[in-house]
Parts: structure tokens; C-alpha cells; sequence
């Protein structure tokens, strides 16, 4: 496995792997790897030539200065789990690299960044589109790999892919979940043993959600209820719970066909965001 910190390294490897005919698969990362993240790696490995896996906390995408000082940086550690998962080559740029002096064209998906994440972290998504855009272009991918836990990131980037036409493949893989129903996430590592233990409500809401909507609940706001009464404990904040349609994002009138569970909460000052995947039968 390659480390490349350069725009120029970086470029080169993508030149000599395209004129060799090689497909190349993508996995967007801000490092502080974990089981959810090597799960992408592993699934590009096997169904690409070459694969390259960026790490950068990306500034533009944190609205609170507070968050991106705070977040985990463990780069010598990734480095390993990439290399252990299948990448073949890491990317890992400076700030400067990305944003040099100057800097000034942001991509913005309009309708989409709106709502949930969009609302509770303005510019995040803008942030996100942006930067996504910017890898796009440097690697050149035949596929990206993009985790469903992030369920409005992922529906972002493929709706961002085909409004400029970028000549990629967006894959969305199932979220990877601690034994108790967490959804694994580097923001994890910040609650105490008890937050941790908390944080599956979000999880056991989300699924008695899906549970009423099985059995036959048409109204959502009938099925929220049932699911904010799920997360009992006065240590935990609910910042959304939504059921909304796959394509647009916005919430559904009546349930009748496939729609998103989605939910964001806050224990101990973390930020938490889980979905899951449901369809009226
Ligand atoms: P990051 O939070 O590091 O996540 C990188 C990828 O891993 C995202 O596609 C995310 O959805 C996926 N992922 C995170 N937790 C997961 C889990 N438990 N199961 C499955 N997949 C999971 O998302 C970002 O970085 C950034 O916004 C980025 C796209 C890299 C742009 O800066």
C-alpha cells in the first residue's frame, strides 16, 4: 500500500492505474477508521482493481469549530486497518493541498442539503458536496463506496453525480452496528460506558417504528410518537424523528410505500444519527 499526500502524487498513480485499463473504486473517509468504514473498503476490494481510500477531515464540512478540533485523528492506526482491509493506495492531503489560498467554488445540492442534517449543521452538506466533487475529480473513480448510516450524505452524493455528470458509480452499503443496535461511528468513542449503552435507544426506536409500519401503521405521526415514548431517558435529547419519502427527503403525508426512518439525537453533548429502511407492505 501507497501513502500519496500531494495533489501531484496523487494524480500520477490515478495515470498510470487508468492507462493500464484498471478500475479503480473510491472510499471517502475522515480517518478514525472503524468496522463500518473498513466494511467499504473490503466490498471495493473485491470488485475493483485498484483502491484507493482518502483520509481528511474535511474543515468545511464542521460547523462548530469545537467539533473539528475535537475529532479523533488516528492516522497511524488507519494506515494499518486500511492496508489490513484491501487499499492500495491512501490518500491523505493537507488542508492546504485541498483549500489553497483563494479557494472559492462550492457545490451545493439545494433541495436536498434542506432539511435534518442540513438544518441542525448549516453549510455541513455544503461542505460535504464540495469536497466529494474535489475527490471525484483527483481519483477518477469507477465506484464510490458510501455508508447508509449516513442515509442523507449518500442520497446527496448520487443526486450531486448525476446533476453534473460525474462518471461514477455511487454504491451505498448497510451500516455496521455494535451487538446492541448502535450504529458503529467514530463519535462513539466520546460517550462514557453509559452513554454508549443509551445511545441503542435510538436504534430500538428506530425499529419499533419499522415494527408499527409492518404491522400495518398508515399515519406517521401516529408511528413517532410511538417511537419518541421508545427513547424513555431524560440523558438523551431527541433532535428528529422523521419518516420520509426515499426520493425527496420530506416527510410522508401516509405511509404507503418504501420510506426512511430517520433520527438524530444528543447524549452527553454527542451528537447521534441513525435510519433504517422500511417499506408498508
Ligand atoms: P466518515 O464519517 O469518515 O465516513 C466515511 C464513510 O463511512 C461514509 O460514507 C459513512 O457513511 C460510512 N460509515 C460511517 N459509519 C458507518 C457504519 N456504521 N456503517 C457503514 N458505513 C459507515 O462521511 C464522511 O466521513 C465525510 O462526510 C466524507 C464523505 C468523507 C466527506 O468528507
Amino acid at each position: 500500500m501507497k501513502t500519496v499526500r500531494s495533489v501531484a502524487a496523487l494524480r500520477s498513480e490515478i495515470r498510470n492505474a487508468k492507462r493500464r485499463g484498471k478500475t479503480i473504486g473510491f472510499v471517502p473517509t475522515m480517518g478514525a477508521l472503524h468496522a463500518g468504514h473498513l466494511k467499504l473498503i473490503q466490498t471495493a476490494r473485491r470488485r475493483n482493481d485498484l483502491v484507493v481510500v482518502s483520509l481528511f477531515v474535511n474543515p468545511i464540512q464542521f460547523n462548530n469549530p469545537k467539533d473539528l478540533k475535537s475529532y479523533p485523528r488516528t492516522g497511524q492506526r488507519d494506515r494499518i486497518l486500511a492496508r489490513a482491509a484491501g487499499a492500495d493506495l491512501l490518500f491523505i492531503p493537507s488542508v492546504r493541498a485541498l483549500y489553497p489560498d483563494g479557494f472559492q467554488t462550492f457545490v451545493e445540492v439545494t433541495r436536498l442539503s434542506k432539511r435534518w442534517e442540513g438544518a441542525a449543521r448549516p453549510g455541513h452538506f455544503q461542505g460535504v458536496a464540495t469536497v466529494v466533487a474535489k475527490l471525484f475529480n483527483l481519483v477518477q473513480p469507477t465506484e464510490a463506496y458510501f455508508g447508509r448510516k449516513d442515509a442523507q450524505q449518500a442520497r446527496l452524493v448520487r443526486q450531486m453525480v448525476l446533476d453534473l455528470n460525474f462518471p461514477v458509480r455511487v454504491r451505498a452499503l448497510g451500516t455496521v452496528r455494535e451487538s446492541g443496535g448502535l450504529a458503529l461511528s467514530s463519535r462513539n468513542r466520546r460517550l462514557s460506558p453509559g452513554g454508549r449503552r443509551l445511545a441503542g435507544q435510538l436504534h430500538a426506536a428506530l425499529q419499533e417504528g419499522r415494527g408499527l409500519i409492518k404491522w400495518g401503521f398508515r399515519r406517521p405521526e401516529r408511528v413517532i410518537a410511538r417511537m419518541r415514548r421508545r427513547v424513555s431517558s431524560k440523558r438523551i435529547r431527541i433532535e428528529y424523528l422523521a419518516i420520509v419519502d426515499p426520493g425527496t427527503l420530506e416527510p410522508v403525508r401516509r405511509i404507503t410505500g418504501p420510506v426512511w426512518l430517520l433520527g438524530a439525537v444528543r447524549i452527553e453533548g454527542v451528537r447521534l444519527i441513525d435510519n433504517l429502511t422500511c417499506s408498508a407492505p
